[in-house]
C-alpha cells in the first residue's frame, strides 16, 4: 500500500515508522522544512525509545521518505491519514480543529484515483463529517472516502503499542475504505487481530471515551491514596486487592501526582466542551479534571508538610520534570505547579531530568538545572520525586543521604519501600500508604 502521512509530530511521524516497517511504502509530509530536512539528515525532532533505529532502517529500505509537498505523495497515495495537532483552543477547551481542516482542504485538491482520508488526530466526534465536506467542496469529483483511526499509543512506549495494539479502531461504512484500511493493518490482523469496524462517529467516541476512562481510574485511585493516607491503609494494596477483579483491571491504578501529558487533560476537557455542546453533561469527567487539577497544586503543600510547613529558605531538590519517564514532554506536566508551589513558598529548587531538561527551561527558567542526581541531592532539605525514570530506582541511600542537609525523601510515585528508606534513617514520605 501507499501511505501519505501528514504530520511528522509525534503521532505522525511513530506511525509513518511503523507502517514502513509493516512494508507499506510511505511519504511523510510536514509544512516545516527545516524538520523535514532535520529528518532527511537521520535527526529525528522528538524522543521516544527506538525511533531513531526504525526510522533509519525503513529510509535506507526505501520504504519511507519525507518532503515538505504533499501533491505527489496524496496524488499516489491509497490512504493518507492527517497526523496534525489539536491543541486545545485558548479560553473554551475545545479541540483547535484549524489544522486538520487546512489539511483537508489541501489534500482534497491533490487526491487522484480513489483515496482514504484517515483522521488520525485525535479529534471530537463529528470532524470525520466536516472532513468530508470540505473534500467534496474543494474538489467535486474526488473519488475519496473519509475514515476515523483513533491511535492509542503512550509516550515512550509508542512503537511497541503499534505493533501490539489491543485493538485497532476502524470507523468508517464505506466498504472500500474498510478494505483499504484491512490491508494496510493485514500485518497485526493475520493471527485474527483487533480489527474493529464501527461507524466514523463511533470511532471518534472511543477515543476520547478511552482517554477519559483512564483518567478517571487514575483519578479514583489518587483518591483512595488520600483516604489511605488519613485511615493508615495502604493503597498500592488497594490498588492489587481491586485490580486483580477483571471487571476492574489492574492497570492505571497506580497513584501518583495527578496525570499530566498532551493527551489526558486536553482531551477530557474537550470531552466536556462537546458533551456541554449536546446538553449532556458528563459530570464524571468533569469531576475528574477539577480533582486532578487540584491535586497537582496540592503536591507543593505536600513537600511543606513534610518539611514541618516552613519551606523559606529551604533548598528542594527535584528528580525528574517530565510527565512520565522516557519522554522529553513536558505539556502539563504535574512538575511544573509543583516547582512553582515550591518558589512561591519562598523555597530554592535544584532540579535534574534525564531527558526533559532543555524543555524544561522554557517552562521553569528560574531554578538551577543539576548533572545527575546526587549533584542534585546536595545541600538539599528535601528531595522530591516526581517522575519515575528507571534510573532513580536504585539510587545509592548512604550516598544520597551524605549529600543532602536533611535526609527528607517525598516520592510521589511510591518507587522506594517505606521499611528500606527508614532503615537508611530517611524521613520518607510517599502517596497513599498511611505514612
Ligand atoms: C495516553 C494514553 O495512555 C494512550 O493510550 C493515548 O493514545 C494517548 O494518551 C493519546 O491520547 O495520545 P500518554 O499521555 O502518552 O498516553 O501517557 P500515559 O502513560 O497514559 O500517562 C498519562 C499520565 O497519567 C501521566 O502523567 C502518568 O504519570 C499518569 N498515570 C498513568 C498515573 O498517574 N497513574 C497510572 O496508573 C497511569
Amino acid at each position: 500500500m501507499r501511505i501519505t502521512m501528514i504530520g511528522t509530530g509525534y503521532v505522525g511521524l511513530v506511525s509513518g515508522a511503523c507502517f514502513a516497517d509493516f512494508g507499506h511504502q510511505v511519504t511523510c509530509v510536514d509544512k516545516d522544512a527545516g524538520k523535514i530536512a532535520a529528518l532527511h539528515r537521520g535527526e529525528i525532532p522528538i524522543y521516544e525509545p527506538g525511533l531513531d533505529e526504525l526510522v533509519a532502517a525503513n529510509v535506507k529500505a526505501g520504504r519511507l521518505d519525507f518532503t515538505t509537498d504533499l501533491t505527489l505523495p496524496v496524488g499516489e497515495a491509497d490512504a493518507v491519514f492527517i497526523a496534525v495537532g489539536t491543541p486545545s483552543r485558548r479560553g473554551d477547551g475545545h479541540a483547535d480543529l484549524s489544522y486538520v481542516y487546512a489539511a483537508a482542504k489541501e489534500i482534497a485538491a491533490a487526491l487522484k484515483g480513489f483515496t482514504v482520508v484517515v483522521t488520525k488526530s485525535t479529534v471530537p466526534v463529528g470532524t470525520g463529517d466536516e472532513v468530508e465536506r470540505l473534500i467534496r467542496e474543494t474538489n467535486p469529483t474526488a473519488d475519496a472516502a473519509v475514515a476515523s483511526n483513533p491511535e492509542f499509543l503512550r509516550e515512550g512506549a509508542a512503537i511497541r503499542d503499534f505493533k501490539f495494539p489491543d485493538r485497532i479502531v476502524i470507523g468508517t461504512a464505506d466498504e472500500r475504505a474498510r478494505k483499504v484500511m484491512g490491508e494496510i493493518y493485514r500485518p497485526l490482523s493475520l493471527n485474527q487481530g483487533p480489527l474493529m469496524y464501527t461507524a466514523r462517529r463511533t470511532a471518534e467516541l472511543i477515543k476520547y471515551a478511552a482517554n477519559a476512562f483512564l483518567a478517571t481510574k487514575i483519578t479514583f485511585i489518587n483518591e483512595m491514596a488520600d483516604l489511605a493516607e488519613k485511615v493508615g491503609a495502604d493503597v498500592q494494596d488497594v490498588a492489587r486487592g481491586i485490580g486483580m477483579d477483571n471487571r476492574i483491571g489492574s492497570k492505571f491504578l497506580h497513584a501518583g501526582p495527578g496525570f499530566g501529558g498532551s493527551c489526558f487533560p486536553k482531551d477530557t476537557r474537550a470531552l466536556v466542551q462537546t458533551a456541554h455542546d449536546h446538553d449532556v453533561p458528563v459530570r464524571i469527567v468533569e469531576a475528574v479534571l477539577a480533582v486532578n487539577d487540584n491535586r497537582k497544586r496540592a503536591m507543593a503543600r505536600k513537600v511543606s508538610h513534610a518539611l514541618g510547613g516552613n519551606m523559606r529558605g529551604k533548598t528542594i531538590a527535584v528528580l525528574g520534570l517530565t510527565f512520565k519517564p522516557d519522554t522529553d514532554d513536558m505539556r502539563e506536566a504535574p512538575s511544573i505547579p509543583l516547582v512553582t508551589g515550591l518558589t512561591d513558598m519562598g523555597a530554592k529548587v535544584k532540579a535534574f531530568d534525564p531527558a526533559g531538561m532543555a524543555q524544561a527551561k522554557a517552562e521553569l527558567p528560574d531554578i538551577t538545572y543539576c548533572e545527575d542526581a546526587y549533584d542534585c541531592a546536595k545541600g538539599a532539605d528535601a528531595l522530591v520525586i516526581v517522575t519515575e525514570w528507571v534510573q532513580f530506582r536504585a539510587l545509592d541511600l548512604p550516598r544520597l543521604k551524605a549529600a543532602m542537609a536533611q535526609p527528607i525523601v517525598v516520592d510521589l510515585r511510591n518507587i522506594y519501600r517505606p521499611a528500606e528508606m527508614a532503615e537508611h534513617g530517611f524521613s520518607y514520605h510517599s502517596v497513599g500508604r498511611g505514612d
